[in-house]
């Protein structure tokens, strides 16, 4: 494929926002805030500005209040030192050509209390998803958890309102809630994880009640096109009881609906990762995507396993209008520059994924050295 007609290095207006391509990097909780605060440090300043090329950059997962911990080393949004330290990684995507929103999340009933000082944590309802934390002290299994009140549920909403206050604050060019699975909104979509019996469960309007709220409240801060969701709507394993039930199908064709009529910047669905062959979502195997492009009329991003040649493709098709990398962009700051040259990806190291320090972090180098996008030059030594 000739380089400049590649779907993905086209520009591309998201609402008031000029992306410079289509290529978005995806949430990477990388366990890098390794302080007591949970503030974003000057290394992650630098990390996100080596990746400032991407049209769009989604923060890593970051906690709306303390009870929503549940990862060792994952930033906040919800104090003063907080917005501070965000400040250091805005300005420094900013000043060098990128554009980024802050994605906020709350991991409700998979913490554990070792993230909350002996506190159980809380959920929808009092039943254990049966995953993993990962604590202090390593991966633990989660625990039956405490069943939220409608009080917290609405103390809840009020905090990720206050997280898009201090997102704005912060510089971010908007917001992204994250609602992958095993997060606190889709515990409230999926039936194993909710047995609610007021306005918050049984039905699927009910069940999804949680997620129009939380934007409802968000776009009283943020213009409705700087203010996205991202969801797993399918995924089978390491989602310990929250896998795909009789209802996932209707419960997203709604969801996808009702979001139609809220202008957001864009609806962010990640792909199966594996064959869905004999599950009760084996109807949305085939052409995945055109799905929520059927149900849902706003801006759609594609995300799971994509390389340069289907990226192109899906959005050639037009079945999607950005597409996020999330893997790719660990050892690949220069992504867009790979994929405009068309040169090979390296291949990141899992084993320093979570382990703090530049290692594994911003050391990973570009693939042409001395090559000047506005960014830093040479790879860290
Ligand atoms: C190390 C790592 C950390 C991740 N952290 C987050 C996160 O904080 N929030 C989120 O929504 N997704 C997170 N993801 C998922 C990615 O955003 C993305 O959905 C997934 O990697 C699939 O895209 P890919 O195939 O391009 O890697 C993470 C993935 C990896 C590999």
């Amino acid at each position: 494929m000739e380089n400049t007609t590649q779907p993905l290095l086209e520009e591309y207006q998201l609402g008031a926002l000029k992306l410079k391509n289509r290529v978005v990097m995806a949430s990477l909780t990388r366990g890098r805030a390794t302080n007591t605060g949970l503030v974003p440090t000057p290394l992650m300043a630098e990390y996100y500005a080596q990746r400032a090329s991407a049209g769009l950059i989604l923060s890593e997962g970051t906690w709306v209040n303390p009870q929503s911990i549940g990862f060792i080393n994952v930033p906040g949004i919800y104090t003063r030192e907080q917005v501070e330290g965000w400040k250091l990684v805005t300005r420094a995507v900013h000043d060098h050509g990128g554009l980024i929103f802050s994605q906020l999340g709350h991991i409700g009933a998979a913490s554990h209390h070792d993230h909350l000082n002996g506190e159980l944590p809380a959920g929808p309802s009092a039943i254990n998803p049966q995953t993993k934390s990962f604590t202090p002290n390593g991966f633990k299994d989660t625990l039956k958890p405490r069943e939220m009140s409608l009080a917290e549920i609405r103390q809840t909403v009020q905090d990720y309102k206050q997280a898009a206050e201090n997102a704005l604050e912060a510089g971010f060019d908007g917001v992204e809630v994250h609602a992958q699975v095993g997060m606190l909104i889709p515990q409230f979509l999926s039936l194993a994880t909710n047995q609610r019996t007021d306005e918050y469960g049984g039905s699927i309007e009910n069940r999804a009640r949680i997620v129009f709220d939380i934007l409802d409240a968000i776009i009283e801060v943020w213009d409705s096109t700087r203010v996205a969701i991202k969801f797993t709507p399918v995924a089978l394993s390491h989602v310990g009881v929250m896998t795909p039930d009789a209802q996932t199908i209707p419960m997203f064709q709604y969801l996808c609906n009702k979001l139609s009529d809220y202008n957001l910047a864009y609806l962010h669905i990640v792909a199966p990762s594996e064959d869905l062959t004999g599950t009760t979502v084996e109807a949305l195997q085939e052409n995945y995507f055109d799905h929520f492009r059927n149900h849902y009329s706003g801006r759609l991003m594609a995300n799971l396993g994509f390389t340069r040649e289907t990226a192109n493709a899906i959005l050639s098709e037009g079945t999607a209008d950005l597409v996020s990398f999330g893997a790719p962009f660990i050892a690949n700051p220069d992504l867009v520059e790979r994929f405009r040259s068309d040169l090979p990806l390296s291949a990141g190291n899992p084993d320093l994924y979570y382990t703090g320090g530049e290692n594994g972090y911003t050391d990973y180098p570009r693939a042409i050295l001395g090559e000047a996008h506005g960014r830093q030059e040479v790879p860290a030594e």
